[in-house]
């Protein structure tokens, strides 16, 4: 369902990615790795129209996207999370929710202002589906906290679900588990693996091994911008380009 084909972005004379060739197909979770400096949020960002390839084509369900803005890519179905978590810190978790909800909603602007009852009813069934998504990831206790004051990993949930509120066929996760103890990181590989088995395809970026190998159908390991080795958990275990990359890299691989 995606499509990566000979993705190049130059930044100056740093080629942070280099003739990136990667699939994601409906269903899978296929998990990017790669040192610090690889080119793996740059290739996130790409994907999700905050950066355009320099050279290269992007392709999603067939429809050409490297040239294409963040709002279309997230009304085409594809939706991410931060490595540097982005909330509306000042609103609640609740009116996070539902702004990523509104991406989808069709009130107009002037149905806002009639206050239709139509808009009403949207409304309505935006706030019951915003409390299913803060239940689901256990958030429904914070569901009117700031998000600014929410624990770190209250915060990282939350911007998952505010992304899975945007009903994407496309997940991208960047490093989902930063600042999250062994126990939250494991609950949120099991919700994802949830999430893949009810049919979302998801490309997840992290650091975290054990991670990685819970959720991962494929990996794709990035290095300097080239895609070095691309392969089952188990092949890139014990892939030797990938073992050089991490051991040559001054990467302490436990973010
Ligand atoms: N806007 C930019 N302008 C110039 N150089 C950039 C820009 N964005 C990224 N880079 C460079 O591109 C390279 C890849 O960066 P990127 O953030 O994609 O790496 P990463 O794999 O996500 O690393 P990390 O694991 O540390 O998050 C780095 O050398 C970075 O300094
Ligand atoms: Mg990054």
């Amino acid at each position: 369902m995606l499509h990566l084909e000979a993705v190049t972005r130059q930044f100056g004379g740093l080629k942070a990615l280099g003739n990136v060739n990667l699939d994601v197909a409906k269903g899978r979770i296929v998990g990017l790795i790669g040192p610090n400096g690889a080119g793996k949020t740059t290739l996130i960002n790409c994907i999700s129209g905050l950066d355009h390839p320099t050279s290269g084509v992007i392709q999603f369900e067939g429809t050409p996207i490297h040239n294409a803005e963040p709002h279309h890519i997230t009304r085409l179905g594809i939706a991410r999370t931060y490595q540097n978590i982005r909330l509306f810190g000042r609103m609640t978790a609740l009116e996070n929710l539902l702004i990523g909800q509104h991406t989808r909603g069709h009130g107009s602007l002037l149905g806002a202002v009639m206050f239709s009852r139509a808009f009403r009813a949207e409304e309505q069934g935006m706030r019951e589906r915003a409390r299913e998504l803060l239940n689901r990831f256990g958030l429904l206790p914070v569901a009117n906290t700031h998000a600014a004051s929410l624990p770190y990993g209250d915060q990282r949930r939350l911007e998952l679900a505010r992304a899975i509120a945007t009903q994407p066929k496309l997940l991208q996760l960047d490093e989902p588990t930063a600042g999250m103890n062994p126990v939250e990181t494991h609950a949120l590989g099991e919700a994802i693996l949830t999430l893949r088995d009810e049919g979302l395809s998801i490309l997840v970026v992290e650091h975290d091994m054990a991670f990685i190998h819970q959720v991962c159908d494929e990996i794709y390991v990035l290095n300097f911008g080239q895609i070095i080795a691309h392969g089952t958990p188990t092949e890139i275990k014990s892939d030797p380009a990938v073992i050089e990359a991490y051991l040559g890299s001054s990467d302490d691989g436990a973010a």
